[in-house]
């Protein structure tokens, strides 16, 4: 099937929905036995360490995420230092804990039952203490293996059509995602959870390069055979996601070169792996052949049309930049953790919600999208937030706006849609991302479906820095989807739940 032919994606998609039937009658149980390893290993390669000592930047989380660095023709070259920095604070083991299952080491970024099925890659030229090469990262040791050796740059510009940012970096990271790691859990839905948990990440390294004063995008147009078979990938287990150019260099960009395939060796994740073939079905049906089609691909967004503006409309009052909180980015990551209990007495101030969803929401640096552009609307649940009635609000983002949709206590509504758990319940606000995905698929065929499920986990990943930035507490959930989209239509008519983030006051700090 071919990017073009969109039944795969809404197949996949209606096929892997929550409702109160599928939860009631799945019959899957976590085979502890069978637990994948977190980690990918090659016991052949000799790992290359990493620097650990590496200067913290010290740049403010919340001007991290604001600015960007655009590449202006001036070289700007990551050192060893910078790869390492840019590596741990996307998917370096920030914290470890101990539970009955066995260790759990969590990681820099959010990720979807602590899984970590996100491994990254590096691609680069010679740089400052790394010599040209495709390295993978294995963040249990932070260590470095090298697949090959020499000068990649010119695959990866062939595979993305010659796109600008991937043709000038010194460096480009990878991120692939691998089916079973998350599939032991999550079965078929892990898909969804590839755009989640990749984005969770990117939002890090995003951030991180930025305060590194590093220029850094996010590109998901590329030849999908040309970038998993540099990386040696088993495709049915391992697939590309992602890459991110890092950096800018005006040396010329070499041929390319040839890159058979490795064979190497890595450790099994589980003695016995369950295949999903719709997965499968999914991803291929949304890979890109040829570098006409990726040229095609990229470009420009489709235009939505949303409800006229209603007639109740907040602006938004973010904290002025002089009085936003200084802690720095790598303060805020190695802080950051999915709050397991919010304080239902607790509110936050209008002023912090206004500061996350404006520095959530800005300036994406994707190839699929128009600087100011989106593929997700934000639909909110306010319980608790000062000057703000509580009820259900439309984010008019043209406009910095919040529209009342309905005012009243959806606490219990909320509860219900996020699964019965009582995370969305307890929050402050709960912010549902919704999207048109007919109108992608349209513009994007199968591809728009990796795209938006990507952008929904940045925007996600950068709300939960810019809450931990306010020393506020924030969670990942899933959600039934259908009552989602009924819960907040007629306005959401036609739009489909792509993901949810709730935002509050932890009730105890976690003991990690
Ligand atoms: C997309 C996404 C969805 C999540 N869904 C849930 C959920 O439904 N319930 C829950 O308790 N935690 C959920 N989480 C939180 C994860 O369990 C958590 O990120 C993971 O255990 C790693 O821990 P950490 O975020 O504290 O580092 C979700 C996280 C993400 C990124």
């Amino acid at each position: 099937m071919t990017n073009r032919e969109t039944q795969a994606a809404w197949k996949y998609h209606n096929g892997t929905k929550h409702s109160e039937w599928s939860i009631r009658n799945n019959t899957h149980f976590l085979d502890w036995a069978n637990r994948p390893l977190p980690f990918k290993v090659y016991p052949t390669l000799q790992p290359i360490p990493l620097p650990r000592d590496v200067p913290q930047t010290g740049v403010a989380a919340l001007s991290a995420m604001s600015e960007l660095v655009r590449a202006n023709g001036v070289d700007s070259i990551p050192g060893i230092q910078d790869v390492a920095r840019l590596l741990f604070f996307s998917a370096g083991i920030t914290k470890q804990r101990q539970f009955p299952g066995g260790e759990i080491y969590f990681r820099a970024a959010a990720c979807t039952g602590a899984l970590y099925e996100i491994e990254l890659y590096v691609v680069c030229a010679d740089l400052p203490g790394l010599d040209a090469g495709v390295y993978h990262f294995n963040p249990a040791d932070a260590s470095l293996h090298c697949l090959r050796k020499g000068n990649f740059r010119g695959n990866l510009a062939r595979a993305t059509a010659m796109q600008a940012a991937v043709a000038h970096a010194p460096a480009t990271i990878i991120c692939t995602g691998t089916y079973w790691r998350n599939a032991w859990k999550y079965q078929a839905r892990t898909y969804r959870h590839f755009g989640w948990d990749n984005g969770t990440l990117l939002a890090n390294l995003l951030a991180v390069a930025a305060a590194s004063g590093l220029p850094a995008e996010i590109v998901l147009g590329f030849v999908d055979s040309e970038i998993n078979g540099l990386l040696d990938l088993e495709t049915g287990r391992e697939v590309s996601l992602s890459l991110v150019p890092i950096g800018y260099t005006s040396q010329s960009l070499p041929r390319p070169n040839d890159a058979p395939p490795l064979g190497l060796e890595t450790i099994p994740l589980s003695a016995r792996e369950v295949e999903y073939p719709t997965m499968l079905e999914m991803h291929n049906a949304s890979s890109l052949e040829s570098p006409e089609e990726v040229r095609d691909w990229r470009g420009k967004p489709p235009v939505f049309s949303s409800p006229a503006p209603g007639l109740q409309a907040v602006s938004l009052q973010p904290l002025p930049v002089g009085e936003q909180p200084k802690d720095t980015v790598e303060e805020v990551i190695l802080r950051r953790g999915s709050t397991r209990t919010f304080d239902r007495t607790a509110s936050i101030t209008f002023a912090q919600l206004s500061t996350i969803l404006n520095t959530a929401t800005r300036d994406l640096p994707a190839d699929f999208l128009q600087p100011t552009g989106s593929l997700n609307d934000l639909y909110l649940i306010v319980h608790a937030v000062e000057n703000l009635n509580a009820g259900a609000y439309f984010f008019r983002r043209e406009q910095n706006t919040l529209e009342l949709l309905k005012e009243g206590n959806f606490r219990a509504h909320a509860h219900h849609l996020d699964l019965d758990q009582e995370l969305a319940a307890d929050a402050c606000v709960d912010m549902f991302f919704l999207a048109d995905l007919r109108r992608i698929l349209e513009r994007y065929g199968n591809r728009g479906y990796r795209a938006v499920q990507m952008e929904a986990g940045v925007i996600g990943g950068k709300m939960y820095l810019a809450a931990y930035a306010q020393h506020l507490g924030a969670t990942g959930l899933t959600f039934f989807d259908d009552d989602v989209i009924n819960f907040f239509s007629p306005h959401a008519e036609g739009k489909s739940a792509i993901f949810l983030v709730a935002i509050g006051k932890p009730l105890k700090r976690k003991t990690r």
